[in-house]
């Protein structure tokens, strides 16, 4: 692609729109002389103080290019003088490089269409405008789809943003950005906008930060350490494994160990169930403890089954272990692991995990208060991690999202579950090695199954980079807000298919609540800026419970239990 290097040449070739180039009323801005498949290049001539003070050619806005019956529409992506002078009472020769995206092609009666893609490009000399407003919207009009509006349009304030809701969680999505551009904020619009369009959608948003109750005030519940109770028996193996080793693996032995004491645990608790009923046959045999190969046999499988079991029955297994004449396992491990699940057992910190845990027989309770069967008004789960154990956040982490997909699944489709993840990063990082796995795998099961079933995902994060690209090439929406770093430029544009470079280039600059939306959600990659919410729809950290204690300054005592908690 060669500009004109003559000067002459080249202002004799835009001087026919001179006039209206000083006119902010005319749209024309220049001619194209070159053309290549995928972008053009428009001499032009500017007047005034200013490159592009002209309205309707600056970095990022589109234009088009008219051809008759049809326009083609291209975005500007790069601006400069031919002359590295500027004379400001003009002309000054400039070039506007563009690149193609798709054309409006006039129909019958007045109507129009925008197709992504060119049949017919322009032909040197084809004359360039700004936008008509009409185009604008057109390009971004979703047809027949039902869009929801989440903001305006950059280029033009009146032209509104709109994305199709149904596709938008469908396929699940991604917001990113650096810290502070406005990601929780474009989250919480549209999380209402979604719960107001979708009558039977529940999302569950995993809040690091005890920001979006505040967000949410009428439509959401808030669980928090002191209103949770997630029964420790509900946990599958790893993840309850993850909470009494706090985060390291267990040894070989110790895993053998919780695996075979629950196993037992659970199945005395269904022999003695079945022993309540048939308490009149008066069969006392049903209290036998198990043989050591039933025992072996149900360590197999039962302890990956959600069914109740007691904690006591947990320490009279141990005991067993420990009594026996020919050890089967060391007697410091097992006694360790007693100590262990016993300190655990004492600690109010994790009450949620043991206080009504054997007063449930089922998870319907869990079910009805985390996942809002039924809702009651109120369809927005805001599960504050904030005050959390922070040993204890991957297991809840990763039975929370494996609860959202079984539920999905077990509703055939009735009901439909948005899983929102702050911080997603830190469940599903990019390198393998970190991450805690069944979290990871209970997200990536959603990301990838979880459209059949009404299972959707919703991903927030800050550093694109150190998510895992698998599940971020399953949101086929994604929101970039700025982002500074090269490397995470370079992930989006590996991420998403419609992402070109010259669009990508512009995420260093954009200003804060701007986003560039790629994706099926919406009709064309949409430059946008989010509607303005009332301070009461915004997330906020709470300062007057959970954390206000984190405001105040704790004594001595106090820093170092924290400290010790941290650790
Ligand atoms: N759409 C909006 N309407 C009104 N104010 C907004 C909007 N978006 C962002 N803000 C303002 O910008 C601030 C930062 O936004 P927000 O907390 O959403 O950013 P963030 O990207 O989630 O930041 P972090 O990376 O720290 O989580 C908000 O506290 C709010 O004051
Ligand atoms: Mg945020």
């Amino acid at each position: 692609m060669q500009l004109p290097t003559d000067h002459r040449q080249f202002e004799t070739k835009v001087t026919p729109d001179r006039r209206d180039l000083n006119q902010p009323a005319g749209r024309a801005l220049g001619r194209v002389v070159s053309c290549s498949g995928a972008r053009a290049t428009i001499a032009a001539t500017a007047f005034g103080p200013a490159l592009g003070a002209h309205d309707g050619c600056a970095i990022g806005r589109l234009i088009s290019i008219s051809l008759g019956t049809s326009r083609v529409v291209g975005l500007v992506y790069e601006m400069r003088a031919l002359q590295p002078v500027w004379d400001e009472a003009g002309p000054n020769a400039i070039a506007i490089e563009a690149e193609l995206l798709g054309e409006v092609v006039d129909g019958e009666n007045g109507t129009a269409r925008f197709n992504n893609g060119i049949v017919t490009y322009p032909p040197i000399g084809a004359l360039a405008h700004r936008i008509r407003s009409r185009d604008l919207a057109l390009i971004h009009d979703l047809g027949e789809r039902r869009g929801v509006a989440l903001g305006v349009l950059t280029q033009d304030a009146a032209v509104s943003a709109s994305v199709d809701i149904e596709r938008l969680l469908s396929r699940h999505f991604a917001v990113l950005g650096t810290t502070g551009v406005g990601k929780s904020s474009a989250v919480a619009l549209m999380l209402r906008k979604a719960v107001a369009a979708k009558p039977n959608l529940r999302a569950l948003i995993l809040d690091p930060h005890n920001e979006y109750a505040h967000a949410f005030q009428d439509t959401s519940v808030r669980i928090d350490a002191s209103t949770l109770d997630l029964p420790f028996w509900l946990f599958r193996f790893e993840e309850f494994a993850d909470i009494i080793f706090r985060g390291r693996s267990p040894l070989e032995d110790e895993a053998e160990i919780l695996r075979e004491v629950i196993a037992v645990a659970r199945s005395r608790y269904r022999v003695v169930s079945a022993h309540d009923m048939a308490r009149d046959l008066g069969s006392s045999v049903l209290k036998r403890p198990l043989d050591p190969a039933a025992r072996r046999a149900e360590a197999g499988g039962a302890a990956e089954q959600a069914a109740p079991y007691r904690i006591t029955d947990l320490f009279t297994a141990i005991d067993e272990l420990i009594g026996l004449h020919e050890l089967r396992y060391p007697r410091t491990t097992l006694r360790a692991l007693r100590v262990r699940l016993e300190t655990l057992y004492g600690d109010p910190r994790y009450g949620f995990l043991f206080a009504h845990a054997n007063s449930m027989e089922t998870i319907a309770p869990v079910i009805s208060q985390i996942f809002r069967v039924p809702h009651r008004g109120r369809p927005i789960t805001v599960f504050q991690l904030a005050g959390l154990p922070s040993e204890v956040v991957n297991a809840v982490a990763s039975s929370l999202a494996r609860l959202a997909f079984d539920l999905a699944m077990a509703s055939r489709g009735s009901y439909e579950i948005l899983l929102l993840c702050e911080e997603a990063h830190r469940y599903v990082p990019q390198d393998q090695s970190l991450g805690f796995a069944p979290t990871r795998q209970a997200i990536a099961r959603i990301a990838k199954e979880g459209r059949k079933y009404g299972a959707y995902l919703g991903i927030v994060t800050q550093r694109p980079g150190e998510l895992d690209p698998t599940i971020l090439s399953q949101c086929s929406t994604v929101f970039a807000m700025r982002l500074g770093n090269e490397r995470d430029q370079q992930i989006i544009r590996a991420a998403i298919a419609d992402a070109s470079a010259s669009t990508i280039a512009f995420l260093s600059s954009i200003g804060n609540r701007e986003a560039i939306a790629f994706g099926e959600a919406v009709a064309t990659t949409m430059r946008m800026r989010f509607s303005d919410m009332p301070p009461q729809e915004l997330p906020e950290m709470e300062r007057a419970q959970g954390l206000g204690d984190y405001q105040r300054e704790p004594g001595l005592d106090e820093l170092v239990s924290r400290m010790s908690r941290q650790g």
